[in-house]
């Protein structure tokens, strides 16, 4: 396996493992994404890691409160392995070269929220070295039912020296 940034061609394939994830209840999100709607997750950093050419999970980063430019080193990580291939490192791999990606560009930061039930995700940070922040309860309604998340965050860069 591989981990390289993402590119255009890679979008259709980002896009049906994200819609995996959201038919697994593991992320706020209901509506399942197209390419089209993906594509401006090319403008921050986002990495995929290749299984014998094919893109099997990916990793990116979203703004954080983007209408406070004091927060513009902090990322909201999220990470997606196609079903068919978790437990089997590209989670890992994927994590790693995002947090490689961002401390190129100078973030200081990686952070999110992960529902409690989701230890896979969960193992996947204290792995990585993320610090459990504590609980958000109640944070929100996923098809109509309350869903507690961990806060997670990670120094990095500049930040964790
Ligand atoms: C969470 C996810 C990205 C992890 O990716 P992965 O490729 O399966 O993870 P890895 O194989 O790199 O495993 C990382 C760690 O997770 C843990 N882990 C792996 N499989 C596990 C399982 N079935 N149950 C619990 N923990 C597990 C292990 O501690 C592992 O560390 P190790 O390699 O030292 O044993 C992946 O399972 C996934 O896409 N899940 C659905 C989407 C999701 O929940 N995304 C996160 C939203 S916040």
């Amino acid at each position: 396996m591989n981990a390289r940034s993402a590119r255009r061609g890679d979008l259709d394939a980002i896009a049906r493992i994200y819609n995996e994830g959201i038919e697994g209840h593991v992320t706020f999100e209901t509506e399942p994404r197209s390419a089209a709607d993906v594509e401006r997750w090319l403008e921050q950093p986002i990495v995929v890691v290749e299984d014998g050419g094919e893109v099997v999970g990916w990793a990116r980063v979203s703004a954080y409160r983007p209408e406070r430019p004091a927060y513009n080193g902090v990322g909201e990580f999220g990470v997606y392995v196609a079903g068919a291939h978790r437990g089997r490192g590209a989670g890992s791999l994927a994590m790693e070269a995002l947090a490689d990606e961002c401390e190129r560009r100078g973030y200081w930061k990686l952070l999110s929220r992960i529902f409690t039930e989701n230890e896979r995700s969960l193992a996947l940070c204290r792995k990585l070295g993320f610090r459990e922040v504590g609980v958000y309860r109640r944070h929100a309604r996923l098809h109509g039912d309350w869903r507690d998340c961990v806060v997670v965050e990670k120094l990095i860069g500049e930040a964790a020296a």
